[in-house]
């Protein structure tokens, strides 16, 4: 009778699975780059309009689509055609790209004189189809005592902030509050960057004392995807100890920026980005233009004409289930029947300890594949 029970469950619990495996089974896998074309550089992911090659990316007039993967390193580097910047993570879902920056740097001798200094650390994003992201980046400057900051293209201040040391200095982690480390918010739609770091040097240390009584060897300017302060600034002396180069993340918003906003852009079908019937266009928050989204229930690429998608979370999951279920239940079956030959002895406790493992088992065949799967 248990057995029977089990097989009515088991019959129950497969039904609707093989229903819906079936219908999985007519999809192809979802489309991130064009047919054809190259869809990693690496192990990041390259999806349209980005793309590598004549007719992998969208081209209407703007840079910024087009990348090359270089593959003869020994990990692919991943850059944006004519703009050499070193993409690290690109995203449909959040229209962002994560970049590669080098900080700038400038370093002095203990008489306060210039000894070293990074190469040429400008972006010029103007005309292209990235912006610096306002939301997500902060203008960081580091080390004592300096001023560091950036202009635009026109060569006009944009953003900056002062470090200054003090003798015991050093802060808690992530707290980059203007001793020893300063940041500063930026303004949106920022399409250029050149930083500048303006030292304080010993010959005018009698104007103000705060200034120059402690000084780093080495002074950094930087714009940094500000998650970077919370988790990777420490805020102790070895930051501070730094004389050499480095690089960190910095997050740009890419949108089609050809047109300046939806309405604009629906009336012209052939140069209209979201291809995806599926799709919704937005316009871009940061900066002229827009971006596509899969509609509500639906998640993909939206820039393909088949990018979007059903959303069905449950496929894998009962395909696991039904996977693991037969097994489960065998080892089960076999459990409780050696325990029922033993159980039959003690034949006073017998009836209640059938009943306990009756429904132990239940629980058992129910939550087990369940279990298995976490
Ligand atoms: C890609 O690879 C690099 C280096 O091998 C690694 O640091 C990075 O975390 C990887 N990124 C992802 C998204 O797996
Ligand atoms: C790829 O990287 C290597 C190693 O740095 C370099 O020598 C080569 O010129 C690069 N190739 C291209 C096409 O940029
Ligand atoms: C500068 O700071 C360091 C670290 O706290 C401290 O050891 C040193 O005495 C300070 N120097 C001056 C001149 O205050
Ligand atoms: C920083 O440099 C000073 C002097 O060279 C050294 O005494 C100290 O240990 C260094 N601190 C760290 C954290 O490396
Ligand atoms: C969209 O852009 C067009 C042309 O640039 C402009 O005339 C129109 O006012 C814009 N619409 C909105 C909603 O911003
Ligand atoms: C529509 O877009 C295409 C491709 O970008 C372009 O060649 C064409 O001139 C545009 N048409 C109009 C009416 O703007
Ligand atoms: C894009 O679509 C997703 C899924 O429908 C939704 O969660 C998200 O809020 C949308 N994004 C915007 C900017 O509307």
């Amino acid at each position: 009778m248990v057995t029977t029970l089990i097989m009515q469950l088991v019959l129950l619990l497969l039904l609707p699975v093989t229903r819906v495996s079936a219908q999985e089974q007519q999809h192809p896998p979802p489309q991130v780059a064009r047919p054809g074309c190259r869809d990693k550089c690496g192990n990041i992911t390259i999806p349209y309009p980005f793309g590598i090659g004549a007719g992998c990316f969208r081209d209407d007039g703007r840079g910024g689509f087009q990348l090359e993967c270089n593959d003869t390193r020994s990990t692919p580097r991943l850059t944006v055609t004519g703009y050499g910047i070193r993409i690290t993570g690109l995203s449909v879902a959040s229209s962002e790209a994560r970049a590669h920056l080098r900080a700038t740097r400038r370093c002095y001798d203990n008489k306060g004189r210039l000894v070293s200094q990074s190469g040429a650390t400008f972006v010029p994003l103007v005309g292209s189809h990235y912006l610096f992201s306002q939301a997500r980046n902060r203008l960081v400057t580091l080390g004592c005592s300096s001023l560091g900051y950036f202009i635009d293209a026109l060569g006009y201040y944009v953003s900056g902030c002062m470090a200054v040391c003090r003798p015991q200095q050093f802060t808690t982690p992530g707290s980059c509050t203007g001793v020893a480390c300063c940041q500063s918010a930026i303004p949106p739609a920022v399409d250029y960057y050149e930083p500048f770091l303006l030292d304080f040097t010993k010959e005018h240390r009698d104007r103000d004392i705060a200034f120059y009584s402690n000084k780093t060897t080495c002074r950094y300017v930087f714009l940094v995807e500000t998650k970077w302060l919370s988790t990777r600034y420490t805020g102790d002396s070895e930051y501070l100890n730094w004389t050499k180069d480095f690089a960190v993340p910095v997050i740009l918003d890419w949108a089609i920026r050809n047109v300046g906003n939806c309405s604009a852009a629906r009336r012209n079908t052939t140069d209209y980005a979201c291809q995806s019937m599926l799709s919704d266009c937005i316009d871009s928050e940061d900066g002229t233009g827009y971006r596509c989204n899969c509609s509500k229930g639906y998640e993909g690429n939206p820039y393909l004409q088949d990018g979007c998608r059903g959303i069905h979370p449950c496929p894998v999951l009962l395909f696991c289930f039904l996977l693991l279920l037969p097994l489960h239940l065998m080892n089960c079956f076999a459990k409780w029947k050696t325990s029922t030959s033993v159980n039959t002895k003690k034949s006073n406790h017998a009836t209640a300890s059938a009943q306990i493992l009756w429904e132990a088992t239940l629980a058992n065949v129910l939550l087990g594949p369940v279990e298995m799967l976490r």
